[in-house]
């Protein structure tokens, strides 16, 4: 009865990779538990999903091929896209959610167009934009920048709005952190860098401040929903930013978590369930209105 934090489904998302084929289901080998999906299975996968009682997914994409600027990011016929239309059709009452980034699609895995050795923010939006009006044509109902582009919100808010889309709303990457903790995702979305590192897009893990400014940018852009990221690691971040804004605000318990309590489970070095059950309170704890997780149909089932 005075129990001041629940866990419940209807705050999780569960993350899906999309990939190409027919009745494939490959296990990622970092994440045990996950695995790529052909759109078929994703149908499947996105029924079961919605019978646990989670109410959203988040897509990503694993292309066909890739290029410098990550092309088929906005082919309205890729997996994506095409999952979007099946999901919405098929399993209406799930909210689709998806990511919008260039790293999956570019053959040199970084998020955006690379221009004398380093990413060229201001070309990159207009990128950025073709994937969010492509995902919006396909039916989604949420579109998530995580590319850490500055700007990036607006200009695809503007886009949005021009092209008869006002009602998808934007769930912004707003603070996502240089993080270790992304190994494993990049596995599962074939999506890591093929030279340098993020850091000149992606924040820089000791700061707090910065991650308020870049909260508040993407308010003033048009942000519905803003999303602290990684999640363990910052929960103070996840705490500031619900109690200075008061908006919805998102956590993404990422890969890396996903594979320590799985590989720690698995090995039986710790109570797998309450495990994880703990650490998502401990977010919800913090302040988080939405939980993204690997977890969310499992533990859902558990709920
Ligand atoms: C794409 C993106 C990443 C994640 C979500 N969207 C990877 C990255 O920035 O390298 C990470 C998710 C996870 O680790 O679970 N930019």
């Amino acid at each position: 009865m005075v129990r001041e934090t629940r866990l419940c489904a209807d705050n999780l998302v569960q993350p899906l990779f999309v990939c190409p084929g027919r009745g494939v289901s490959r296990p990622v080998a970092s994440m045990p538990g996950v695995a790529q999906r052909s759109v078929d299975n994703v149908v499947v996968e996105a029924r079961e999903i919605a019978a646990a009682g989670v109410p959203a997914v988040i897509l990503f994409g694993i292309p066909e091929r890739k290029d410098p600027q990550g092309s088929e990011a906005w082919n309205d016929d890729a997996e994506v896209q095409r999952a979007i239309r099946e999901i919405k059709e098929r399993v209406p009452r799930l909210t689709v959610i998806t990511d919008v980034c260039l790293c999956e699609y570019t053959d040199h895995g970084h998020c955006g167009v690379v221009a004398g050795g380093d990413v060229d923010n201001d070309a990159t939006l207009e990128l950025l934009v073709r994937e969010a009006l492509s995902h919006a044509r396909a039916g989604a109902d949420i579109v998530a920048p995580s590319d850490m582009m500055d700007g990036r919100v607006g200009a695809i808010r503007g886009a949005l709005d021009q092209s008869g889309f006002a009602r998808v709303a934007i769930m912004a990457y707003s603070a996502k952190f240089a993080s270790a903790f992304y190994g494993p995702f990049r596995d599962a979305a074939e999506s890591a860098p093929k030279f340098g590192d993020r850091r000149s897009y992606q924040m820089d893990p000791p700061n707090g401040d910065e991650a308020m400014r870049e909260v508040a940018l993407d308010i003033e852009e048009g942000a519905d929903i803003v999303m602290v990221k990684p999640a363990l690691a910052y929960l103070d971040l996840i705490w500031r930013v619900k109690h200075e804004f008061n908006v919805p605000v998102a956590a993404y318990n990422v890969s890396g978590e996903y594979s320590m309590l799985r590989a720690a489970g698995l090995n039986g070095w710790i109570e797998e369930d309450r495990a994880i059950k703990e650490v998502l309170t401990s977010i919800r704890r913090a302040g988080a209105d939405l939980i993204l997780t690997y977890f969310a149909k499992e533990l859902a089932a558990h709920l």
